[in-house]
């Protein structure tokens, strides 16, 4: 068995079995509303007011009582602690059940729903509450600039140096619970080939867009193929 680093990236798949709806499955988001007017800049140019009241029913969406961290989650936290490696976990996920679970070693790189950021001073923020075009910055006091801290389409992802880098340099490279279709995301596999040479596995509910690419699959539920996987890395049975 080795014992070299690993790079994990989850998408929306993961959250799925905790109550949290994926955006391109047949009932996901993106079915629902148009993502040109919620999740991008020009979106919010056009229409702050309607911008900031989607992020707000998100925001208490995920609050609801019912919404917590599956067997997944854990057992990727289970795996940080346990691993005598290094184990990045990269979500484009903006819930926090991943933190919730546990896991420290974490890059929100599509940003994060329980924080919002001031266009005016760039002070970053925790938040629980609704903001509207009201809402004063914590920081610099300026009202008309808070806005969510989550990557819209067209923005540039989070952390970017500090990804490519564990995945241009890791031994295992996951991916769990995305459709592989948004970069550059879904660019990370290839990049874990070529200048990794890692072993690649992805775990999914089904076989997606970039499928293929991965040397392993396994595909189910979340909350099942990853606690098997965790174990199998844990036990020394897993052949990379
Ligand atoms: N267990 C595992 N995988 C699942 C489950 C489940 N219970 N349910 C659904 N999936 C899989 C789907 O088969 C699909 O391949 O999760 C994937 C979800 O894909 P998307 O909805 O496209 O979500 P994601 O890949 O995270 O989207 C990437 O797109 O809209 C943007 O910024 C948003 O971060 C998001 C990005």
């Amino acid at each position: 068995m080795q014992f070299g680093d690993i790079v994990i990236l989850t998408g929306a798949g993961i959250s799925k079995e905790s109550g949290i709806e994926t955006f391109r499955d047949r009932d996901g988001l993106w079915s629902k509303v148009n993502m040109e007017d919620v999740a991008t800049p020009e979106g919010f140019a056009r229409d702050p007011k309607y911008v900031l009241d989607f992020h707000n029913r998100c925001r208490r969406d995920l609050r609801g009582d019912n919404i917590r961290p599956n067997a997944a989650h854990d057992a990727l936290a289970r795996l940080e602690r346990e691993w005598p490696g290094q184990v990045l976990l990269v979500t484009q996920n903006v819930d926090d059940l991943h933190d919730r679970a546990g896991s420290g070693n974490l890059i929100h790189m599509h940003g994060e729903m329980f924080k919002t950021r001031c266009d005016a001073c760039g002070d970053i923020h925790d938040r629980e509450d609704d903001t509207t075009l009201e809402t004063p910055c914590p920081a610099c006091g300026q009202a008309g600039g808070v806005r969510p801290h989550v990557v819209w389409f067209g923005e540039m992802p989070f952390q970017m140096d500090e990804i490519q880098a564990a995945v241009g340099s890791c031994s295992l490279f996951m991916s769990i619970g995305t459709s592989g279709v948004v970069y550059p995301a879904a660019g990370f596999v290839q990049e874990a080939i070529f200048r990794a040479r890692a072993h690649t596995v992805e775990l999914n509910l089904e076989p997606s867009e970039g499928a293929s690419m991965f040397a392993e699959q396994h595909y189910g539920p979340a909350t099942e193929v990853v606690p098997t996987f965790v174990d199998k890395l844990l036990a020394g049975q897993a052949s990379f």
